[in-house]
């Protein structure tokens, strides 16, 4: 069984049962499509049963290679952008201390590059690197990306300069294609430890291939457990091809409520170290659902920050948003709140309760005032946030978007729209072979 639960009790009053049942109905067939690869983008399946495909032996080269990166770094770069680079970041941000930046915790701080191409962040991470001992993972599939490519040109010649040629190719991991692209042939030629991505893994399901596991394992994650607990939702989910399934469930009750008028979903946190989850999850549902002119726009808020930011548009504004709370039950730490003799702040009636307590009774608050004030609400409650945990709301989350694409009809495995901008970037940079788009484009 999962450990984690779907709750659609705030749902109901915002659907008839004929609404949901519509979705329902195709659940069993979706998975069908699913298991069977004769959807769209099936050449793009490999993250179907990839955690049971990881192997001890696997585990292990990534651990090994992690642990000497580990024994020479104080820092360590992740270079890449998209799903070349959230998968990590969410996981790392998920199960690290929030302060790791200022507090010895005996890891080497994750720091990451080729997600901008701002030159102000260059220039200080560079100023960072001058002074601190490091190692780097450059990650891209396709070999190609511009943002990775044009930082690691510079990370490269940082990192050759203060160790040398020699020195620097040990500190240097690529993760890329088995074949093709520019960053094997480089990778190659300078001889670097290189890890494949798999070609039948799109970016935004590749976590758990080397592209998350490796830069997870660096920043001192149990990845055995994280692969453990997408393994267990992987077999639930093979087990379970049907509307109780919770991945089929949370899809099933986007879908109806999509079609009911929900265009938006905000996916919903109480605890911080869950904004890089959130990023990844948005990069997943966004890119998987949103094209021919259809998909619901993911976006998200941590709560109760947001609560005095964000809290007012959604509990009074436009009435087109769905929320998705991920329920986090049990912190892995304990505070109670002090008692106070002089009481000026009024505080003393929840004296020696929880803090957790508070914040479990904020989200109970906010999802019952805002579904009163017309947002649906879908709970997605775990126990607590663990690798083994966040190993099966990965799955989970892959699973319910595949399901959720093919109900919308939409191919959720390719991202043909995220070209344009890179077509027109090409041509006004006067990259050869773009000149007829750079006329066009300079007389706008
Ligand atoms: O999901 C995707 O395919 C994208 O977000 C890519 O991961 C991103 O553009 C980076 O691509 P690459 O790994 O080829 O550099």
């Amino acid at each position: 069984m999962t450990d984690i639960k779907v709750d659609l009790r705030q749902v109901k009053s915002f659907l008839t049962d004929n609404q949901l049942d519509t979705y329902r109905k195709k659940v069993a067939d979706t998975f069908k499509t699913i298991y069977s690869r004769s959807g769209a983008g099936n050449d793009f399946l490999g993250w179907v049963d990839l955690p049971s495909s990881i192997t001890p032996e696997f585990i292990k080269d990534i651990k090994t290679k992690a642990e000497e990166l580990r024994r020479k770094s104080e820092v360590f770069v992740v270079v890449g952008i998209g799903g070349s680079y959230l998968g990590a970041r969410a996981v790392i941000e998920a199960l690290s201390n929030h302060f790791s930046t200022m507090v010895n915790t005996g890891n080497p701080v994750i720091v990451y590059a080729g997600h901008n191409m701002s030159e102000d962040y260059m220039h200080d991470l560079l100023k960072l690197l001058d002074e601190k001992d490091y190692s780097m993972t450059v990650i891209s599939k396709s070999g190609t990306t511009t943002e990775p490519a044009v930082a690691f040109r510079i990370l490269k010649n940082h990192i050759e300069k203060k160790y040398g040629k020699d020195e620097a190719r040990t500190r240097i991991v690529a993760i890329t294609d088995k074949a093709k692209g520019a960053l094997k042939v480089l990778s190659d030629s300078e001889g670097y430890k290189t890890y494949v991505v798999p070609d039948d893994v799109g970016g935004r399901y590749s976590v758990l291939t080397p592209v998350g596991l490796l830069p997870i394992a660096v920043a001192g994650v149990d990845i055995e457990k994280l692969v453990a607990g997408a393994q267990l939702m992987e077999k639930y989910c093979m087990d379970n091809q049907n509307d109780s399934n919770v991945a089929a469930q949370y899809a099933v009750a986007r879908q109806a409520l999509y079609h009911n008028g929900k265009a938006t979903e905000i996916l919903v946190n109480y605890e911080p170290r869950l904004c890089y989850f959130s990023e990844w999850w948005k990069q997943l549902y966004g890119e998987s659902e949103g094209k021919d002119g259809k998909g619901i726009f993911p976006a998200s808020v941590t709560f109760t920050t947001d609560l005095h930011s964000m809290g007012q548009y959604i509990q009074e504004g436009v009435r087109n948003l769905i929320e998705t709370v991920i329920s986090v039950e049990n912190p892995a730490n304990e505070i109670r709140i002090p008692s106070d003799e002089a009481n000026l702040d009024q505080m003393n009636y929840i004296a020696g309760r929880r803090l957790n307590e508070v914040n479990r009774t904020a989200e109970k608050a906010t999802i019952l005032a805002h579904v009163d004030g017309g947002v649906p609400n879908i709970r997605i409650a775990v126990p607590g946030i663990d690798a083994k945990v966040l190993g099966q709301l990965i799955y989970f989350f892959e699973m319910g978007c595949a399901l959720s694409g093919y109900m919308l009809e939409v191919n959720p495995f390719d991202q043909p729209g995220v070209e344009a901008y890179k077509k027109n970037m090409f041509a006004l940079l006067g990259k050869p072979g773009y000149e007829e788009l750079r006329e066009k484009l300079l007389k706008r």
